[in-house]
């Protein structure tokens, strides 16, 4: 499944459109605090999201951003396991709002982090890049985590999403569950011709 990224469009609502028309599975919708990482967004006149939304919180204070983005009807709520709070007790925030719950880890977060909450998540979201930014180059470092993870879910229900870097050489690299694809498709002008294509692979 391909979510779109729209962390570059944070000003073009028309192009925000044309996404949310496409054929991507889902739209990606990044937000960050400038705290847990350096760069802050701001969405300024967001049309009305018709895709799945799959919310990627890059933020300390989760269970605040979680309230401030319930507006979207969000299909899944995805936050940052290196937070400094309570993991177990934003996992039950999120799930008493009867949202899927997702855990994303840093390129320096290893997998075995994650163990104790396999069990009670949806999805976890491996991040191919630094978390704060778009456009950069895909680590092909984390490869090995997301095979991890493909073996784990013999034992736990959760889907993997790769975030970072995915275009259509290295969205061959890793089998994940949801590809993450933010600068490759929207730089494009026919971002549904990218959508296709990356669905085609
Ligand atoms: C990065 C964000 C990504 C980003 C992906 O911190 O989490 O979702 O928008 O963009 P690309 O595909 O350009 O790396
Ligand atoms: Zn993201």
């Amino acid at each position: 499944m391909i979510s779109t990224s729209i962390l570059k469009l944070q000003n073009d609502s028309e192009k925000i459109k044309i996404i949310n028309n496409s054929e991507t599975d889902m739209i990606h919708f990044d937000v960050m605090d400038g705290i847990f990482v350096s760069n802050t967004t701001r969405y300024d006149k967001l049309p009305f999201l018709t895709k799945p939304v799959d919310i990627h919180l890059m933020v300390e204070d989760v269970r605040t951003y979680v309230d401030k983005f319930m507006y979207l009807k969000p299909n899944s709520i995805t936050f940052h396991l290196e937070v400094h709070d309570d993991i177990n007790k934003i996992i039950s925030y999120i799930k008493e709002k009867k949202i899927k719950v997702g855990i994303a880890i840093k390129p320096e977060t290893k997998v075995e982090e994650l163990l104790p909450y396999l069990d009670q998540i949806d999805l976890v979201l491996v991040m191919t890049v630094s978390p704060g930014a778009g456009g950069q180059p895909f680590m092909k470092e984390m490869i090995p985590k997301v095979k991890e993870l493909r073996k784990l879910q013999q034992k736990h229900h959760f889907q993997i999403e790769v975030d970072g870097g995915i275009n259509d050489k290295t969205i061959k690299l890793c089998d994940a569950d949801i590809y993450v694809v933010g600068s490759y498709i929207t730089n494009s002008d026919y971002p549904n011709k990218i959508i296709k294509h990356l669905k085609s692979i």
